[in-house]
């Protein structure tokens, strides 16, 4: 049922705020501010390095919780695609945890990325939608994100609340590990409670979300820029512009422009910043000026400090309010998502059945 929607992604896109409040809710203690995870077969505190491997979308939230392991848990975290970490024979040695992480629970190289941790001696941990499916069964232990059947073959809220689930893992392992103060952990819980509240804000930019789809549905290829937990959100953005308008996206690291990707701008190609106000905001203000100077049109993402220092020429500005920096990954998918929304609705494309897609890839 898509009650008053017009597609199953919209629906999804909208009840995000109230999913994302259930999973937090489900591994936070909201009264004593702190992050209270179900008991796992293994210690946290003992995790001396972990894997992260997943396909499309989830591989996303994968690459985004690394960021949040390392700066809460101080431990070595790399994130791979599911496909290549299977057959690539990683040494993976003792004291490691693997964190699946798959919608469906049935994608085959995720699956099969389990399977050959769990021969190498890893805790596996399955970060999961479906609680019955292959890959939850198998993993030595299960965090469901609780996001409700995703209907829409383009992933959307199962992100978020992936993140969500993610985001109070890593703050778990950083207590078990002593590194994180009380004080710490209260003032992020307070932030991950503000998040169904900021998400809803940001649901309020959909008409001129609308308005400036207009103009990335006329372009043929559009580039994504973010920096630390947005360089990942900007990866998603490209796939779901990808996915569901057939307009070709790339995402980028904001550094990474320089090094190739700056060949391309114009005055055709649209760039996306992904751009909460941060310490390294005046970087993005340059990659910014250099997409101006070539005629390059720009769409920023921001929050109100960010927006009152891009003077820059030909930027189209989306404001969301201002918040702490853990939380912006799961907020800004909102706009993120809307774009991607909006242009394949501009386009005419079958948004919840994009051709050639699968909601689960059971082969490889
Ligand atoms: C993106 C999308 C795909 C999936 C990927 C993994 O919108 O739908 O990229 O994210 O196929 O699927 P799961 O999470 O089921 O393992």
């Amino acid at each position: 049922d898509k009650g008053n929607h017009r597609h199953f992604m919209a629906k999804e896109i909208y009840e995000q705020p109230e999913v994302i409040a259930h999973t937090f809710s489900h591994y936070l203690d909201l009264s004593a501010e702190t992050v209270a995870l179900p008991d796992l077969p293994f210690d946290l505190a003992e995790i001396q390095h972990i894997s992260i491997t997943a396909c499309g979308t989830a591989l996303y939230a994968g690459a985004v919780a690394e960021y949040w392991l390392e700066r809460f848990a101080r431990v070595p975290v790399s994130t791979d695609i599911a496909s290549e970490f299977r057959y690539r024979e990683t040494p993976l040695t003792p004291g490691g945890l693997t964190i699946v992480i798959s919608q469906s629970g049935e994608t085959a190289d995720t699956l099969a990325s389990l399977r050959y941790a769990k021969e190498c001696g890893q805790k596996v941990l399955a970060v999961v939608n479906v609680p019955t499916s292959t890959i939850a069964r198998e993993a030595d232990a299960v965090l469901p994100i609780l996001a409700g059947p995703e209907i829409g073959v383009a992933s959307t809220k199962a992100f978020t609340c992936q993140l969500a689930t993610l985001a109070c893992l890593s703050v778990a392992i950083g207590r078990a590990k002593g590194l994180l103060s009380q004080e710490d952990e209260h003032r992020l819980v307070r932030a991950f409670m503000e998040v169904p509240r900021l998400m809803t804000e940001a649901l309020k930019l959909s008409p001129e979300i609308e308005v400036l789809s207009r103009t990335l549905a006329k372009a043929r290829d559009v580039l994504y820029l973010g920096r630390g937990t947005n360089f990942p959100l900007a990866l998603e953005g490209a796939l779901k512009l990808k996915e569901i308008s057939y307009i070709h996206a790339e995402g980028y690291a904001g550094g990474e422009l320089k090094h190739g990707p700056i060949a391309l701008i114009d005055e055709t190609m649209p760039v996306v910043v992904i751009a909460p106000h941060d310490r390294i905001f005046d970087k993005t203000v340059s990659n910014m000026e250099e997409v101006a100077a070539r005629g390059g049109k720009i769409i920023l993402v921001t929050d109100p400090k960010g927006a009152a220092q891009a003077h820059v020429d030909a930027v189209q500005k989306l404001i969301l309010p201002e918040m702490p920096a853990t939380v912006c990954p799961m907020v800004y998918s909102i706009p993120v998502q809307l774009i991607a929304y909006h242009t394949a609705v501009i386009m005419g494309t079958d948004v919840d059945q994009p051709r050639n897609l699968a909601k689960s890839v059971t082969v490889e």
